[in-house]
């Protein structure tokens, strides 16, 4: 095989796997014989750069850089549509539906395709002779964010379609959800790292497709299926035909979509679904239901807002009803004070449930919530039980109100408000066991230092025989004074030995985040040891410096800057540094910020031989200069690769822009 054919059958057979493993869910391989491939891939692509594709499988993974989105304006609106709760208001739509046609098909019944309401977030996606060129967020409805290369990363849409029915100009129309395993799993990591967590997977789902950083969009783990295609020349002439089709091209669509052919069929439909979708990986709102023939959908139009061929049918939410046992105020690493319900245990979609957080003074007060009161518990789309009212009829008499703490319950200093917020801080930062605690832990936690042994049980253990008062206390630990001290036995001791060793590998960016400086979570490390390069020049920055840095807004420069201020943190840091902790970025990969191309305006293009695209773009930004996607009386140069395409060439020499290559680049900023 020539390196172009084996590139191309590497390329086949990924994205066959893809679809046998995320859409399918019938993997014929391993996930160590997939990277296998994929590696092998990668290595042919930076052998061979005149053979990349932007839509190979090697660039699923995202990329680091930041952008914001561009606007742009649906070829077709992307409208709403119109719900309902009850099953008689979904007759009555079958029923005008069939009035307006008319004639009767179907033994004495319109068509009407039943489906799943996804609970996401929508999205259109353009293909062009088979390959997606443009994925677009719904907006307003007229126009939306351009998030092609965040949707490229989901690997359940295909990237390139195969068949020989596929129109030359395409819209697949689906739903971008993330999955309860996902949203559970990102939930749990943006709990420990005192994130605010997401109410539902739709504002995840949301919230992720709208990050700067597709890297972290292909951590994510995000997922489409499809309900809509839209075109001309489509291979059906009804919707469920589509479908099926689509479903040969590649793309996921759900098993529950049924044709339906009598209203009777349509509540039957609804009553399974109704408990049946609780069993399904992805959160729903709803059923959709959908005139099946297209000419039909034709003839009964739009109103300006929805399509008079299709209904929602919403889902309640569950409810239940329970005693309130008591408030536990919980202090979290950072003082945060949450009010947690304890209540009496009550089964609610399929899980028992114990507690629910409250989450600050303002939620408590507007519920109204007295001691031992009856709450109203729901869980509709959020995983996370919410306390949604109280039984008033069934208070105690003589029920006090739930008062809010004064002061800190581990120890006891008197809480203070949050400037500009609902939330209590207790103020003993460096002094309150708790916090102290929750910093050990946090320290210790596989996104952090990685310390494998030390679990929530044993951060209390060594604070509490004064092993560990400090996260630089670790590097002083022994094997036996872990068993003397602590009294643990030996295997333990040693494997915590053996993860504070590995620890001192741990990269730059995970060392600041596992500082717990205030507010700076796992994105807002990574980008600040990025972008600064070491503790040392982090340590001496200014507000007005740290601000300059892209996401690090005034409210994180200040809690960076108090941070290193405070000599309990600089004695901390000092140790750690003396026990071989890194201090700083590797050379080799990302350096520190300079200022060579201050004021540039770069524009890349075509494919190059010593970095990557994306490399090149970080390098520019890390040297103050600007990437641009097109050529203006304002670029400073093009940085031409090979292929570079000519119309661009033209422009650029039209203008009187400087191109240069890459081994003139690297020259230029004195890497060559
Ligand atoms: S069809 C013109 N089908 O619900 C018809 N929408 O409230 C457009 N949704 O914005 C929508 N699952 O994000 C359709 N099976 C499904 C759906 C679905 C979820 C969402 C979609 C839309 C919203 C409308």
């Amino acid at each position: 095989m020539t390196p172009s054919e084996e590139i191309k059958y590497l390329r086949d057979e990924l994205n066959r796997h893809n679809r046998l493993y995320y859409v399918e869910a019938m993997p014929e391989i391993s996930d160590m014989e997939y990277d296998m491939m994929l590696k092998r891939l990668e290595a042919l692509e930076k052998e061979h750069p005149e053979l990349d594709d932007p839509l190979s499988p090697t660039h699923r993974v995202g990329s680091d850089i930041n952008k914001s989105f561009t606007q742009v304006s649906h070829e077709r609106p992307m409208l709403s549509l119109a719900n309902t709760y009850n099953i008689e208001e979904v007759d009555d739509w079958a029923a005008r539906c069939n009035d307006a046609l008319g004639t009767v098909t179907d033994g004495g019944f319109h068509t009407v395709v039943g489906e799943m309401k996804f609970d996401g977030t929508s999205i259109s996606l353009i293909y062009k002779n088979g390959r997606l060129v443009r994925a677009v967020t719904r907006g307003d409805g007229e126009k939306g964010d351009d998030v092609t290369a965040n949707v490229m990363t989901i690997k359940s849409i295909p990237l390139e379609l195969k068949g020989d029915d596929v129109p030359a100009d395409l819209e697949m129309r689906g739903e971008i959800v993330l999955p309860w395993k996902a949203f559970d799993r990102l939930n749990e990591q943006r709990a420990f790292n005192e994130e605010p967590l997401f109410a539902n997977p739709r504002n995840a789902a949301a919230g992720t497709l709208k990050l700067q950083n597709s890297a972290e969009v292909a951590r994510r783990g995000l997922d489409a299926y499809i309900y809509y295609m839209l075109g001309d020349n489509l291979p059906a002439d009804n919707h469920y035909d589509n479908m099926m089709v689509a479903r040969s091209w590649g793309f996921k669509v759900s098993d529950a979509m049924k044709r339906l052919h009598s209203l009777k069929e349509v509540d039957d439909y609804i009553n399974y679904w109704d408990t049946a979708r609780k069993e399904l990986p992805v959160a729903t709102d709803g059923l959709v239901f959908k005139i099946n023939s297209l000419k039909e959908q034709l003839n009964l139009g739009s109103t300006a807002k929805s399509p008079r061929w299709a209904i929602a049918y919403k889902f309640k939410a569950e409810r239940a009803l329970t005693r309130l046992r008591f408030v536990s105020f919980e202090v979290g690493r950072m003082g945060i004070i949450t009010p947690v319900a304890n209540l009496e245990p009550v089964l609610l979609s399929g899980t028992i449930v114990k507690r629910a957080s409250l989450h600050n003074e303002d939620i408590v007060r507007t519920l109204d919530i007295h001691e031992h009161d009856m709450l109203y518990v729901e869980k509709g789309g959020e995983i996370i039980p919410k306390i949604t009212g109280v039984d008033k009829s069934a208070r105690e008499p003589g029920a006090a109100p739930v008062e809010f703490v004064k002061v800190c319950p581990d120890c006891g200093t008197p809480l203070e408000r949050v400037p500009g917020e609902a939330s209590w801080l207790c103020p003993n930062r460096y002094g309150c066991p708790e916090q102290i605690i929750g910093r050990i832990r946090h320290f210790v936690g596989r996104h952090a230092m990685d310390i494998d042994g030390v679990g929530e049980e044993i951060s209390a253990t060594l604070f509490a025989t004064g092993l560990v008062r400090n996260i630089a206390d670790f590097y002083d630990l022994t094997v036996e004074r872990l068993m003397q001290v602590a009294e643990l036995g030996p295997r333990t001791a040693e494997r915590i030995m053996e993860g504070v060793e590995k620890s001192r590998e741990v990269t730059f960016d995970r060392v600041v985040y596992s500082l717990s400086i205030p507010f700076c979570g796992e994105t807002v490390s990574r980008k600040l040891a990025r972008s600064v390069g070491d503790i040392d020049r982090l340590m001496g920055m200014s507000e007005a410096e740290l601000t300059a840095i892209e996401d690090v807004g005034p409210r994180i420069a200040a809690a960076v800057v108090e941070f290193f201020s405070l000599d309990i943190n600089r004695d901390i840091i000092a140790r750690l540094r003396a026990a071989g902790v890194q201090m700083a970025m590797p050379e080799s990969d990302d350096e520190p910020g300079s200022d060579e191309l201050a004021g540039k305006i770069i524009v890349i293009s075509g494919v190059f031989a010593h970095h990557s695209r994306d490399e090149y773009k970080a390098m520019i930004e890390r040297m103050g200069g600007k990437n641009s996607g097109s050529i203006s009386k304002k670029t400073s140069f093009v940085l031409a690769g090979e292929n570079m395409g000519p119309a661009k060439l033209e422009k650029a020499t039209a203008l009187g822009v400087p191109v240069i290559n890459e081994d003139e680049f690297l020259k230029m900023i004195g890497k060559e």
